[in-house]
Order: structure tokens, then C-alpha cells, then sequence
């Protein structure tokens, strides 16, 4: 098996769970956040950087790699983490999610998906079995089933029906997967937020022994409270002994309630996303750095924050340099960013160890407040 799951302890408040997850480039520890990385890269950070802040484990996308530069020229180089210069464990996620988000005109069959290209408009189609020979050849040590993710919100008759080809794709994946000691085939949940269809999409995946189990169709526009609800009964139907894993997911109360019930892995652009924009998350909240008041202001991104930009640099110059569009400005809340959430998670892990996470999460609540989005 190429990935497997170590439990270490359950936390005495809460069902959320410390332990690792082994991959064939090592351990990865969970409760985990993967910064994302779609276009084999996690936008303006090098490798070093992102092991200077202790990344163990960073997600990349089947469908932006299909389309350029093409899964034959990353396995030319020698797979993706030769060709990105990266050693650590890599995840990639299957296209489904990305071929319904971002290209046009598609039509989706019993077969796979047509598509158009959203680079150059070329008709292209991925099946379940070309979506596993595209992640074969990329390498990553975790990959993703073929899936439909059904838009929100979806009604019953739909999101059943979509489920239930996302499990015959899921069959097919596992078929068509060459190399399951080299990498691990996580499957996807889905069935929107409809209870009963959430048990049959979970019944019928688990019933085929994939090394772990994805929880997908969340963060689609559904109020947080809903999300939560699904998680409350779905997370309690995977496996206990394999990584349960939250496609999609990244605010701070999200990733901090998800582990509460149970998830293992999260991933998300927002951190990265905010950042090009001037945005960065602190223990006191969200600031938008752009903003006027912090012109004169010469002290760091977040008091408490040890990062590399927040060691060096003040509010006032980050300010400066995204007004200025200078990208060393989205170099630094990016990488600001994403250590938070790291060490939002570091925090976790410790919590779940000493088996306070409920009082870890309304301490740091009391001070960071819940976002938007
Ligand atoms: N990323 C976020 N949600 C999803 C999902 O439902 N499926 C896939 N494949 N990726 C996702
Ligand atoms: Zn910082």
C-alpha cells in the first residue's frame, strides 16, 4: 500500500484525531493544511521556502497540467516532483472539479467529460481512465478518483444520479490505476447535502477498499452551518484506519471545526488567493493591507506572527509594495499567509494532543472573529 494511515490519539474533547499519513516521500502529519500549487507550483513560493515553513505535503491539479505542459513532458522530466523540485509528498486532484469550474461547453457523459480548453478553446475529453494515466505519469504519492462535483444548489434526483456515476467512475479509476504501490487512489464522497444520499455515496466507495477517502462537493456556495451538518454525519461513515480528506476547504473556522469531526487533510487557494489581492489573516482577523489606516503603520503583518515577513518587514512597506504592484509585496503576504495556516495547524495537532481543541477553538475565535468566506 502506498499510503497508509498511523493513528496516534484521539482528542478527549471532540473526535478529531492526531496522527500521520505515510506516503512513499515521507509523513505527513495530520490534521494537515496542503497549500495548493496547481500549476506545479504554490504561486511566488519557492521549495525552500515552503519547507522553511514546515509544508510537509503540497497539491497540484490534473486538469492545468493536462493542458500545459502536458503530463508527457512532466514524466519526461521525471515526474512532477523532479520537474517542480519538490521531495516531498504531492496530491493531485483528479480534474473533475476543475473540468466543471473552468472550461467551457462541456458535456458530460456516462463515458467522461468534453471540454473545452479555457487556454486556447481545443476540444478535449477526460475519462476516469485517462484522468488515473494522466496522475500515473505525473507521480504525485496521493491521486484522486474522477468525480462530479454537483453545483449548489442541486436537487435530490440530480445529485443522486451524479453520485452514483461518480461511484461507477470511481470503478473505473480503480481499475485503470497501474501503480497502487507507488501511489495511493483516494476515492470521493459526494451527494450534495442530502443525508441519505451522503450514506449510499459512502457505502457504496467503501465497499471498495480505496487507501483513503475524500470528502468532495463542499465549499460550493452552501452557508458554513451546512457544511458542518454534512460533516457531522458523513466524516462517521469512512473508515477509521485511512485519511479522511476535505477537498477545498481553508478558512480558519473550517479547517478548525473539520478537524473537530474528524478530517485528517484540508486544502485550499484561500491563503494564497487573499494574498495577491492585500489580504492577510492574523490572530486579531482579517486585514486588507491596501487599506489607508496602515500607511504609517511600521509595525508587522501580525504581532504574534514569527514568519519571515513579519520578522523583517512592517505593514507600512507591504502596504506600499501592493499598491506599487511590486511582486515582491504578493511574495510576502503570501508566504505570511500560509505559515498562518500552518501554524493554525501546529496548533491543532498540539491541542489534540493535550485534548483541549474545543478550548484551542474558542480561544482562538475570541480573538480572530469568523470570515465571510
Ligand atoms: N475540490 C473541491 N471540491 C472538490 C470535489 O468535489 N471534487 C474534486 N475532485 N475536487 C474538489
Ligand atoms: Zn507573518
Amino acid at each position: 500500500m502506498a499510503i497508509t494511515y498511523e493513528h496516534i490519539k484521539t482528542c478527549k474533547q471532540s473526535g478529531a484525531r492526531l496522527g500521520r499519513v505515510h506516503t512513499p516521500h515521507g509523513i505527513v502529519e495530520t490534521p494537515a493544511f496542503m497549500p495548493v500549487g496547481t500549476q506545479a507550483t504554490v504561486k511566488t513560493m519557492s521549495p525552500e521556502e515552503l519547507k522553511e515553513m514546515d509544508a510537509h505535503i503540497v497539491l497540484s491539479n490534473t486538469y492545468h497540467l493536462f493542458l500545459r505542459p502536458g503530463h508527457d513532458i512532466v514524466k519526461a522530466a521525471g515526474g512532477l516532483h523532479r520537474f517542480m523540485n519538490w521531495d516531498r509528498p504531492i496530491l493531485t486532484d483528479s480534474g473533475g472539479f476543475q473540468v466543471f469550474s473552468l472550461s467551457e461547453m462541456r458535456k458530460i457523459s456516462e463515458e467522461g467529460v468534453q471540454f473545452r480548453s479555457h487556454l486556447n478553446g481545443d476540444k478535449l475529453f477526460i475519462s476516469p481512465e485517462k484522468s488515473i494515466e494522466i496522475q500515473n505519469a505525473l507521480g504525485a504519492d496521493i491521486i484522486m478518483a474522477f468525480d462530479e462535483c454537483p453545483p449548489y444548489p442541486a436537487d435530490h434526483s440530480y445529485a443522486k444520479q451524479s453520485l452514483e456515476r461518480t461511484t461507477r467512475w470511481a470503478e473505473r479509476c480503480l481499475k485503470a490505476h497501474s501503480q497502487p504501490e507507488e501511489q495511493g487512489l483516494f476515492a470521493i464522497v459526494q451527494g450534495g447535502m442530502y443525508e441519505d444520499l451522503r450514506k449510499q455515496s459512502a457505502a457504496e466507495l467503501t465497499s471498495m477498499d480505496f487507501p483513503g477517502y475524500a470528502i468532495g462537493g463542499l465549499s460550493v456556495g452552501e452557508p458554513k452551518h451546512l457544511m458542518f451538518e454534512v460533516l457531522d454525519y458523513t466524516v462517521p461513515l469512512l473508515p477509521f484506519g485511512k485519511p479522511r480528506y476535505l477537498m477545498g476547504v481553508g478558512s480558519p473556522d473550517a479547517l478548525i471545526e473539520g478537524a473537530i469531526r474528524g478530517i485528517d487533510m484540508f486544502d485550499c487557494v484561500l491563503p494564497t488567493r487573499i494574498a495577491r489581492n492585500g489580504t492577510v489573516m492574523t490572530s486579531s482577523g482579517r486585514l486588507v493591507i491596501r487599506n489607508a489606516k496602515f500607511a504609517e503603520d511600521f509595525g508587522p503583518l501580525d504581532p504574534e506572527c514569527s514568519c519571515y515577513t513579519c520578522r523583517n518587514y512592517s505593514r507600512a512597506y507591504v502596504r506600499h509594495l501592493i499598491k506599487a504592484d511590486e511582486t515582491f509585496g504578493i511574495r510576502l503576504t503570501t508566504y505570511h499567509n500560509l505559515h498562518f495556516l500552518l501554524e493554525l495547524m501546529r496548533g491543532v495537532r498540539q491541542a489534540i494532543r493535550e485534548d483541549r481543541l474545543l478550548d484551542f477553538r474558542d480561544e482562538f475565535f475570541a480573538r480572530y472573529g469568523i470570515d465571510e468566506n
